[in-house]
């Protein structure tokens, strides 16, 4: 049950403070209630610490109010700063004295938590001397997710709360946690069932008959057991990476340990500091921003998407299985057609293959797998189509069998069903033509794995009506993923920068650089994977026959050592070798004599160059960041910063870097440009486009999402 009845409690004896009411009191009994009322999502914005101050102060000389709850007024409790003050200087009063001032109060205050306190807002309620919290509330601190520290006492107050195993968990990883384990983990006094502030109320009550617990800041931090430490850093240092703020948290909370509460305070402010002018934090907070505007896209503002209520996925192969499950994950029940009765239970066993992987790696229950099977029909006929709202067609990579796929998915869906192509390469267009209706038809582009990878492409064709186009933003919501609209040319914005990362990468081998050494290099960047290792994972064999496609269309492609590869089978590590060679039963990638041989041969007419990672990265980042420009030129992408999210959300580019073009714009573009045309003039780039050199001169590109 959400919070409600403040308004309608018993004796009110309503005292605004704060002429715009952002910040309200109203009494009951000797129990003062704080109403935070800063729609949507009551952010802590200078008008709101300013209300809150004064209410401090004003309840404080009241000898009335004996207890105060604070709460708030829609959906959630305070869930984190003002995203309007990003990157601005801070106005006062500030947070951390704002807390301080709430926990010296003469009353003790009771922190009324629905919705979810989150970073300053969970630092407000650790301020409170009480916290309680209905059932579906959550408490958090993600600020090393905007690759901050908390900055108002959270690191040095979480572990005088709940000791320094839950608070290293929770400000290293930044993941909120549910109400009922904040309560078990002593973070939340109780759980309250029924109406939050009438609970809050009766809890503030019952504490005036006890002795107060000491406020955070007279608590000592229980003692840490042996090694503590150096575990938590390994543990921490392996999953940031090269991440800068989940090391510098755990830093925070240890001194919390260790020093007094002043001292800690004092270092976690320095290190909050430190960071926010870091180009970490920058690249996150661009990332945020980024995320934001794609999910809302202005242009289809006030569009009613078309309802998905239930989802049919064509072909139960690599993909099929994937989408099937990210629509099953959502709680859509789903149909999966394949050929014939054999690729249904193929198709049927992949799916639950994904499942019993999840339950296996303990991410779903036994229970939860088995139900999410019961969720799915498999079938060879297009009988069980009739009332489905949304499909998504995951066949062979072939335009003949996509489009009689859609030939007889037109005639047995209605016609306000949503029917989508999930092709990597094809012209949605051509897959459309002829079918009726083509207003329902879409491309929707999911990543492998689907059920994993966060991004969308949404690629309407000419003839693709709105409420279809917000019915593909509706769906990555649904599914908790990134939408990114993508206009129609051949890989869309992700795949078509993926080819010129490839382009580059050959031309690397071609100029003296070895496979082992870009891949490396493009590790040590921050990439998960090199190109060399990603192309073994995936498979040689789906880009070849890309290349051999667009051959026959009389285009040109450029991979001469990738063709001989393929010509050879060195496929990827499915067929025991491609850029490097396997053992068997073991993908650890080896140096190969035989990849060696065939480089130095293509490479005979080439120049060779020493190489070094800085170069290297140079020599792949700065040809995508350029084909980037064009994508945004020729209207691909709407936004430069969805370029961003595609190579974040579809291909592991580190969010910390803030994506390719944010990167490259933090770098400066004009240094781009000239790495460019040096890179062109010994024939290893593209010279830089139009936009591109037209974005450095204005220094950055032109962003309608800011
Ligand atoms: P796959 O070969 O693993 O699966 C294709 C499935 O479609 C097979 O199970 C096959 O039996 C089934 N199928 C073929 N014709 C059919 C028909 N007429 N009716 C019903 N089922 C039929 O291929 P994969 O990798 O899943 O790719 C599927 C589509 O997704 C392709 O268009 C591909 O370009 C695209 N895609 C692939 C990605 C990848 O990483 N593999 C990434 C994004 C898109």
């Amino acid at each position: 049950p959400d919070r409600q009845g403040a308004a309608q409690s018993s004796d009110p004896r309503s005292r605004s403070e704060n002429p715009n009411m952002t910040v309200s009191i109203e009494q009951i009994g000797e129990v003062a209630v704080v109403t935070v009322d800063n729609p949507p999502v009551n952010a802590l914005s200078q008008a709101v610490r300013q209300g809150l101050l004064d209410a401090v102060e004003a309840l404080d000389a009241d000898p009335f109010v004996k207890a105060v709850v604070l709460t708030c007024a829609g959906r959630t409790f305070i869930a984190g700063a003002d995203v309007g003050e990003f990157g601005k200087p801070p106005t006062p009063p500030h947070l951390p004295d704002l807390v301080a001032r709430i926990e010296r109060a003469k009353k003790p205050w009771v922190a009324a938590i629905h919705g979810s306190a989150l970073g300053g807002g969970f630092e407000v309620a650790l301020g409170c001397r009480f916290r309680v919290a209905t059932a579906s509330a959550s408490v958090g601190l993600p600020e090393v997710r905007l690759g901050l520290v908390p900055g108002a006492g959270g690191t040095v107050r979480l572990p005088r709360l709940a000791g320094v195993e839950t608070a290293v968990d929770m400000v290293t990883a930044g993941a909120p946690i549910g109400a009922r384990t904040a309560c078990e983990a002593g973070l939340v006094d109780t759980v309250i069932e029924d109406d939050l502030v009438a609970g809050a109320v009766t809890f503030a009550r019952t504490v005036l008959d006890r002795p107060l617990p000491d406020a955070l800041r007279d608590r000592s931090v229980a003692a840490s057991s042996a090694g503590f430490w150096d575990a938590a850093a390994g543990s921490v240092a392996a999953r940031a990476k090269r991440e800068e703020a989940p090391l510098r948290a755990l830093a925070c909370v240890r001194r919390a340990a260790e020093a007094d509460f002043e001292t800690a305070i004092a270092f976690e402010r320095e290190t909050f500091l430190a960071l926010r002018g870091s180009a970490q934090a920058a690249a996150l907070r661009h990332v945020f921003f980024a995320e934001r505007a794609a999910t809302r896209p202005p242009e289809l503002a006030g569009v009613i998407p078309r309802t998905i209520g239930s989802a049919a996925v064509i072909g139960g192969g690599t993909m099929g299985a994937g989408i099937a499950a990210a629509l099953r994950d959502a709680g859509l029940p789903v149909v999966l057609v394949e050929r014939d009765d054999g690729a249904v239970e193929r198709g049927l066993a992949n799916l639950r293959a994904i499942f019993d992987g999840a339950a296996k790696r303990g991410r779903m229950s036994a229970d939860a797998a088995a139900e999410r099977m019961a969720g799915v029909i498999g079938t060879t006929d297009y009988a069980a189509l009739a009332d489905i709202d949304l499909v998504v067609e995951a066949v062979f990579e072939d335009l003949d069998v996509k489009r009689e796929v859609f030939r007889r998915l037109a005639a047995a869906c209605r016609a306000e069903a949503v029917l989508a192509t999930n092709t990597s390469y094809l012209d949605p267009e051509r897959i459309a033509e002829g079918i009726s209706r083509p207003d329902r038809f879409l491309g929707l582009h999911f990543f492998s794995p689907a059920q994993v990878m966060k991004l969308l492409e949404i690629v309407p064709t000419k003839a693709t009506s709105p409420d279809v186009i917000a019915a593909g933003f509706a769906l990555a919501r649904i599914l908790n993923k990134i939408p990114v609209r993508a206009g129609i040319c051949d890989g869309f914005i992700g795949n078509r920068i993926l080819k010129v990362t490839r382009v580059q990468a050959e031309r690397l081998l071609l100029s003296g650089a070895t496979p082992a050494a870009v891949d490396a290099a493009m590790r040590a960047f921050g990439l998960p994977m090199g190109p060399f290792e990603a192309q073994d994972l995936g498979g040689l064999d789906i880009a070849a026959f890309q290349r051999k496609a667009a051959r026959a269309r009389g285009e040109k492609s450029f991979a001469p050592i990738a063709d001989r590869l393929c010509a050879a089978r060195r496929f990827g590590q499915k067929s025991g070798g491609g850029w490097y060679d396997y053992e068997p039963g073991d993908r650890t990638p080896r140096p190969s004599d035989v990849v060696a041989a065939i480089i130095a041969e293509e490479a005979k007419s080439w120049l060779r160059r020493d190489w070094h990672d800085d170069s290297i990265v140079d020599c792949i980042l700065w040809p995508m960041v350029n084909e980037g420009a064009r994508i945004l030129a020729d209207g691909t992408a709407l936004r430069v910063s969805d370029i961003d999210l595609v190579k974040i959300h579809g291909y592991g580019f580190p969010r910390w870097r803030g994506g390719p073009m944010h990167y490259a714009q933090a770098y400066g573009l004009d240094k781009v440009v000239d790495a460019l045309d040096a890179l062109a003039s010994e024939g290893l780039a593209d010279p830089p486009c139009d936009l591109l050199i037209a974005a450095a001169r204005h220094g950055g590109f032109a962003d309608p999402s800011r």
